[in-house]
């Protein structure tokens, strides 16, 4: 058994981390502020005597009174919506919240994996984006706040393994989907079924020609505790490279939802991503981890808990 901390513990993929490690066996200590997580995420787990929460901002010191051997860092708001309103917030999550969790892996000996994102690669030029391509970023756009705190976050997890032997671990996470999703959070796959539940038509940016790989959360859980365990301290893509345009994506939403939607078409936003899909050759072979659910099975997970919030 080890002792795991979470930090961004009562989010969408973090909730499910730590209900995972929790079936493991582990000992999971969730740290999150709530500003995009939510209590309902993990109230489930509060029986377990093997769950503590802590209602922290990671951008102050952290402190445990007990000695942990993993953080998973996965603090940090994660939606373009989030990204328009609160940049700051999200350039201090990752400079000074992911120093406070190196500072705290270091003083324990823990290993330390971030959870970094596609975004690194920008609108890529290259596809489907391998981890040594550096990426065609913006530094100075809408989606600077997240694409840049993430960027930092690497390279300073990369100076404490070079100055300290901090123990690192990289997750790029491509699109990740699942129950727990906001509805409000302005990703695809919620917006298309919060719109689908109220019998609205589905908004489209731009042609719907624009692709995306959707990954589905349990398979993200596993590629990150896959990465946590193994020896690899490069990143590594942990996606699914299944690709899908949006507007085949809207007509999958109607079929999974059984019936058929209209679709408005809006402009598309500034730097939207054209083409995302991840190359996993690394992640499978040095891994051994591949995606296993598909999109219908997915779709279908997701839909019953939007239905049971709506
Ligand atoms: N979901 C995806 O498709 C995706 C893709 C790429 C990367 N990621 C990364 O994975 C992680 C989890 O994403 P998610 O989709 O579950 O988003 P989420 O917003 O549901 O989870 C992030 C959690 O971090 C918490 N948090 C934010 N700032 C904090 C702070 N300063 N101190 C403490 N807690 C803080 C939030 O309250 C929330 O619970 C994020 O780091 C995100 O950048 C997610």
């Amino acid at each position: 058994m080890k002792t795991i901390l979470v930090a961004g513990g009562a989010g969408f993929i973090g909730s499910h981390l730590c209900e995972e490690l929790l079936k493991l066996g582990h000992r999971v200590f969730a740290i999150d502020n709530l500003l995009t997580g939510k209590r309902e995420n993990i109230e489930h787990l509060f029986q377990n005597p093997k769950f503590s929460w802590i209602e922290q901002d990671v951008r102050v010191p952290v402190y445990m009174n007990v000695p942990c051997d993993q953080i998973y860092n996965l603090a940090s708001p994660a939606s373009p919506v989030d990204f328009e309103k609160m940049p700051v917030t999200i350039l201090q999550t990752g400079s000074k919240g992911h120093q406070n969790l190196l500072d705290w892996a270091r003083a324990n000996k823990a290993r330390i994996l971030l959870a970094s994102t596609s975004e690194v690669y920008g609108d890529p030029l290259v596809h489907p984006q391998t981890e040594d391509y550096f990426g065609n970023v913006n530094s100075f756009g809408p989606r600077s706040c997240y694409d840049e705190s993430k960027r930092y976050a690497e390279a300073l997890s990369l100076a404490h393994k070079m100055e300290f032997g901090v123990e690192i671990r990289i997750a790029r996470i491509f699109n990740t989907y699942g129950p727990r999703m906001r509805p409000e959070d302005g990703r695809v796959i919620p917006n298309f079924f919060s719109q689908a539940l109220k019998g609205q038509p589905l908004t489209i940016y731009g042609t719907g020609n624009q692709t995306r790989s959707l990954c589905y959360v349990s398979d993200q859980v596993q590629g990150l505790i896959s990465l946590m365990e193994s020896s690899v301290d490069t990143p590594v893509n942990i996606g699914n490279p299944a690709e899908i345009k949006i507007i085949d994506l809207a007509k999958t939403i109607s079929e999974v939802c059984g019936q058929k939607f209209q679709h408005e078409f809006k402009p598309l936003p500034k730097n939207d991503p054209q083409q995302r899909r991840p190359d996993i050759t690394k992640a499978k072979s040095l891994l051994k981890w591949e995606p296993a659910i598909d999109l219908h099975e997915g779709l279908k997970r997701t839909l019953a808990f939007f239905k049971s919030r709506s």
